[in-house]
This record gives structure tokens, sequence and C-alpha cells, in this order.
């Protein structure tokens, strides 16, 4: 057998205590199939003293990430701190400046740096690999980069965030309120540290932006990606979306023809009897849409201890094998800076929330504003009046324009018979 291939990890959180279990756990199983054994020399956290129930007094302890890739005796580093600037990011270039492959989870990162850290790995002549960044146990990035290579791929798209994923299932599921949902979720500790990440739909936006380098060939453009979170989800339009033969996801979605690339994460509604519509509470799924393979379908855990840990291994694993290929598979210079589709250009159907005064001529009033904005409806639901004398209308649109409905919704809620902003949301046919 080759001689071992020397890690460190830095970061000790549940996914590097995890990616240490598993080394230790399966080193021979890992030996075996990597051809050469995998060793952990040293780690690395910011507390060293916490009890992380492994052992690690066999690692050499060190306090300063950026200074790994300067030992002797590692070979790669495992980034597993977070972030998308920072330490993380000092230490990533540290690593590859100096020669040694990069692992990481960091979404953030190469969200934001993709292009620049896949160009400086290049030059070095050493390998950058993240596959525990996007949907944690579903091995999308080899998928797309390697099995599915052979295709012109069109599309990818899919829930990217489990998280909100677990809350939208549960507000349908249990009949939450998002304040109900939000609580649990806080107390299981599914948050990200920053909330917002999750709720906004930023961590499902990094995660697309890696994907549509992957998958299209183009630089990391997170700044042009479309976001819109699930905070102004409530139970009654999880209700209605059912009624409708609906159900609510946050997708990320991304679609590349003729050099204009569109990015987009946000709620949308789709027929409820769809796979991807089935996938339920933390679980990701993703769909790969290419020219010989048609469609193909990945579902799994997308966050976690073990499945997270899991990719990070295989990417060890696949270093060790000797497997340094460019990271967004084609060579750096050759990744293309794409052009912004913008969310306005979006043609589609439209399902709008109204909570109005139940009062006469407002269902009048509503429909002069979609006539004056040429949207055309498809259906109108109202459902009894409620005890405040309010009621919910709701309504879905035939194939409109995304600056139409703006444009109705604008008008709507000038009437004075609206007493809540109105919502929209994209219905997809996927
Ligand atoms: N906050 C993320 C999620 C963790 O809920 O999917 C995994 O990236």
């Amino acid at each position: 057998m080759s001689e071992s291939l020397k890690v460190a990890v830095a970061g000790l959180g549940n996914v590097g205590v995890g990616v240490v279990k598993i080394l230790e756990e399966h080193k021979e199983l890992i030996a075996e199939r990597a051809g050469r054994e995998i060793v952990i020399k040293a780690v690395c956290a910011r507390n060293h003293n916490v009890d992380r129930g492994v052992d690690l007094s066999g690692y050499i302890w060190v306090a300063d990430a950026t200074t790994l890739a300067d030992m002797d005796d590692v070979d790669i580093v495992v980034e597993l701190i977070g972030g998308e600037d920072g330490i993380a990011f000092e230490a990533a270039k540290n690593t590859l400046n100096k020669k040694k492959s990069l692992v990481t989870a960091n979404k953030a990162m190469v969200a934001h740096h993709g292009a620049e850290l896949a160009d400086l790995a290049q030059d070095n002549g050493v390998a950058l690999r993240y596959e525990a960044a996007v949907a944690g146990g579903i091995p999308i990035i080899k998928a797309i980069g390697e099995g599915l290579a052979a295709n012109k791929l069109s599309q990818v798209y899919g829930i990217m965030n489990g998280t909100t994923n677990y809350m939208l299932t549960h507000m349908e599921s249990r009949g939450l309120s998002y304040d109900e949902i939000l609580e649990e979720v806080e107390e299981l500790g599914y948050l990200e540290a920053d909330p917002a990440l999750d709720l906004d739909g930023i961590d499902a936006a990094h995660k697309l932006a890696i994907l549509s380098s992957v998958a299209f060939g183009t630089k990391t453009d997170f700044d042009n990606v479309y976001i819109e979170g699930i905070r102004k989800i409530q139970g009654v339009d999880i209700e209605y979306a059912k009624e409708l033969g609906y159900r609510i996801k946050l997708l990320g979605m991304t679609k590349f023809e003729d050099g204009n690339l569109s990015q987009r994460v946000h709620p949308v509604m789709i027929d409820r009897n769809l796979p991807i519509a089935g996938v339920m509470d933390g679980f990701n799924a993703l769909v790969v849409d290419g020219d010989y393979i048609d469609r193909t379908f990945y579902q799994g855990r997308g966050a976690g201890e073990g499945p997270t840990a899991s990719a990070v291994v295989a990417d060890i694993i696949d270093i060790a094998r000797g497997h340094s290929g460019p990271a967004f598979f084609k060579p750096a210079a050759k990744l293309v800076s794409a052009n912004p589709v913008s969310i306005n250009a979006r043609k589609g159907a439209y399902y709008v929330r109204l909570h109005v005064k139940d009062e006469a001529g407002v269902i009048a009033d509503i429909t002069a504003g979609l006539k004056s904005a040429s949207v055309s409806v498809e259906t109108m639901l109202q459902k009894g009046s409620e005890q405040d004398g309010t009621v919910y209308v709701v309504i879905t649109t035939h194939e409109t324009t995304e600056t139409a409905i703006k444009d109705a919704l604008n008008r709507i809620n000038e009437l004075s018979s609206v007493i809540e902003n109105p919502l929209s949301i994209r219905i997809e046919n996927l």
C-alpha cells in the first residue's frame, strides 16, 4: 500500500467530530477503498477544553487554523469552520498556496469565492473538494460533475434547505403556525447560528450558486441569485395550496441557456403529486435535467453530523486515490461569466393571498386592480367571514408576467379594504 495520506481537521463541531469518527471507525474499509491509509495528524478548534465525545488525544492540537497547512506532515486540510470570509477563507487560501489539497463543507465560502479558490487550486496543482457544501449526504456534486458529464444540462432545481422543508412539512401535517414551528426548530437546534440564513433562503442560495457552476461551468455568482425566504408563508397559504392541489416548497432553481443564467430561490406552489412535493421533513432533493439523461432525481439527508461527514470523507478518499481534477470539472480559466437573468423576466402563473375587510364591492375592486394590470384570473376562493369581519381571498392567475403581478398587487394594496400586504407565490410547472 502506498504512503498514508495525512489529514488536518479545522473545526470540531458536529461535522468535524463526525469526520474523526468515520475515519477511525471505518479505518480499514476506507484504506482498502482509497488504496492507502488515511490518518488524522492534527485537529484545530477554538476551544480545547470541551468533551466532544471522541478521543482526540492522539492528534496534534493546533490553535490557529491558518497554520495547519504549514505543518510538514499534513498533506490535506479539511476546513469545517464555516463563514464566507475570516479564518476559514484565510486557512483555505493558505492551504492551496502551500500546495496542499483542501476539502471543505463551507457553502458560503465556495458560493462567494468559488472561482478564486478554483484558480488557486489549479495554479498550485492541488485539489479543491466541497461535496459536503451542498445537500449533505446526497453526492450531487459528483453526480453532476462526473456521472452526468456526457450531458448538456439545462436545469437543476430542488429542496436545498432541510430546516425550512421541515418547517413547511409540519405547518401542513400538524397545522402549526409559522411562529410555532419556528420555536420548535429553534429548540431542536436545526437553525443555523444566524437563522436568517435558513429562513430568508440565503443558505439555499449558497448551494444553488455552487450547483450552477458545477452544472454549467459558469463562475460562481451568488450576488445574482434572486432570493426570497419563507417568513411570509402562513397556515392559510398551506391550507389553500392543498385545496388547489399544490404544495408549498422552498426551491432553488437554476437554468442556463445561450449564456443566460437564471438563479432563483423562493417559495413555490407545485403539483402535490410530483415526487419532489413528497419530500418531507429535513430531507433534501434535487432534480437534474440533461439532453441524454432526460431527468434524474436525488433524495437524502441534507444536514446533520453523519450525512455531512460522510460527504467530507468521500472527498478525502477521492484525493487519497489521486483524483485532483479541476474543482468545477473544467479548467478554472474556462469558467464563463454568464449573463444574469432578472426575476422580472419570469412568466408563469401566480397564487395571490389577500386579507381584506368583508364588505360590499371588495371583490369588484380587486378584480379591477387585476384587470388594470392585465392579469387574468383562473380561480378565486373566499372562505366564510371571520369573526373579526375580515376574510382571506385567494386568487390563482393564468400565465402572466412578474412585472404585471407586481403592478396588480401595488394597485390592490392601495385599496382601503386591504388590511395586510398581499402575498404572491409563484406557481411552477415542473
Ligand atoms: N441549515 C442547513 C439546512 C444545514 O437546514 O439545510 C445544511 O446545510
